[in-house]
């Protein structure tokens, strides 16, 4: 696994002495607004579970394009279970949190959190450790027993000092090249490009019959594509060097990479900045684009459509990650200060719960993150996830918060932008070199 904690720092030590101390604070505030809440008279009703709240609130950014319809099928089990405490759903448009997570740092930062959000495991997440915005969750591990149903490796991106801080609902995978089975056989692609070589002759066929080539949406995808040829070009090993301290982004490998990118970049829509995710990802299925490269949420968007496996789309590793899993896991927190704290735990449960990651997890288009899974209830494309998975390299994740904090996200995007204005790998290149100084000085 890439992603290294700086734990047992005196500096860092010190922060989660001041985290623990603020967050006994907040806690205590949480449970004056929920005495103050006008909601005195429902307060005194014990409801299923012992929870007290009459409602909850969720923060996510799963709004549409199949992504809804997993939550919505853990909100179905939800209202079921506690008919009487709302489902708040405060989940904000935009794909990978792009509009999500500044709403929600504006909230943190006003001390108005929501009961849980949604958080990336690995880097991402240890920034709302290290600002003490979400409390550990070690006791509820023992008591729902989710230690042994999680896998250890997803378990140790979650944690920092030994403390548990979320729940994952899932595992996907970012490097999948979703294709047309169709227009392939128009242009007479015989299979899948395995590799870079054959994903550019692909291409060039593909254009020549006047299709788009790799179809592509707004800044976070691109990222998204980039970080897959990236892992393309240096390898899983080389890609969590470049996480690390010693990381070299000046390298030739580095050089070598990015070339490519740009290379990639001239076979995509030019649209594409005014593009969703689910904009992209649908040419391929209505027909006019050939490829899309995207997280496996794109199957659950393919499904919602009403598209079928093997005959509108067809998918594989992106062009030169076979046997990498490029992976993401999306968790929730308690956050501290939750309001409704008591409802709070009931849903972190049902997240963790066989029955809640079976029923989210084929329509949103993700293998579970419990290793106790129903397979059954998983369509042919996560079948062949799920068997990936177990066998394959693990590289992490850029775009979903796994290898890189918010902070040095925003400064590779900041560096990103400019690059697809001027298309100069050099200064580009540079940039990067320059956040990772930054970052992990
Ligand atoms: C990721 C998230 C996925 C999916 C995707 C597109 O960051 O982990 O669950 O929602 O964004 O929005």
């Amino acid at each position: 696994m890439p992603f290294t904690a700086k734990k047992g720092s005196f500096k860092f030590l010190l922060l989660m002495l001041s985290v623990m101390v603020l967050g006994g604070l907040f806690a205590a505030c949480g449970d004056d607004d929920d005495d103050e809440g006008g909601q005195g008279a429902t307060n005194t009703t014990e409801q299923a579970g012992g929870i007290t709240s009459t409602e909850m609130e969720v923060f996510s950014w799963w709004t549409g394009g199949g992504e809804a319809k997993g939550l919505e099928a853990m909100i179905a089990i939800w209202e079921r279970d506690y008919p009487n405490v709302e489902f708040n759903n405060a989940a904000v448009a935009g794909g990978a949190g792009s509009n999500a997570k500044a709403v929600l740092a504006q909230r943190l930062a006003a001390n108005d959190p929501p009961d849980s959000f949604q958080g990336h495991a690995g880097a991402e997440l240890s920034d709302y450790i290290k600002a003490g915005q979400i409390q550990a969750l070690n006791q509820y591990y023992d008591e729902w027993g989710l230690n042994d149903v999680f896998p250890q490796d997803l378990i140790d991106q979650i944690t920092v000092d030994g403390k548990v801080y979320s729940v994952p609902v899932n595992i996907h995978r970012a490097n999948v090249l979703w294709y047309n089975p169709a227009i392939l056989t128009e242009a007479g692609i015989a299979a899948p490009p395995k590799t870079m070589d054959e994903f550019f002759a692909a291409m060039d066929k593909v254009k020549a019959k006047g299709k788009t080539a790799l179809s592509l949406g707004e800044q976070w995808t691109v990222k998204h594509l980039m970080e897959t040829v990236m892992i393309a070009e240096l390898g899983a090993d080389g890609w969590a060097d470049l996480w690390t301290k010693a990381g070299d982004w000046k390298s030739a490998n580095v050089t070598k990479a990015l070339d490519t990118f740009k290379k990639v970049m001239t076979y995509v829509n030019s649209d594409y900045a005014s593009l969703t995710w689910q904009d992209a990802a649908k040419q391929v299925v209505d027909g006019k684009a050939a490829f899309n490269i995207m997280g496996d949420w794109a199957e659950g968007y393919f499904l919602e459509l009403g598209k079928k496996a093997n005959v509108d789309y067809g998918w594989a590793a992106s062009p030169g990650t076979a046997g990498i899993y490029d992976w993401l896991s999306d968790s929730f927190t308690l956050a501290t200060g939750a309001p409704h704290e008591d409802a709070a735990l009931a849903w972190l449960k049902l997240c963790g719960s066989k029955e809640g990651q079976d029923a989210f997890n084929p329509a949103k288009g993700s293998i579970p993150a419990r290793k106790d899974a129903d397979v059954n209830k998983y369509g042919v494309y996560l079948k062949s996830a799920m068997d990936d998975w177990k066998t394959a390299t693990l590289a992490g994740s850029l775009a979903h918060g796994v290898v890189a904090n918010n902070a040095w996200s925003t400064d590779i995007d900041g560096a990103l932008g400019l690059f697809l204005q001027n298309k100069d790998v050099a200064k580009f290149q540079t940039a990067l070199a320059t956040a990772h100084a930054t970052h992990t000085a």
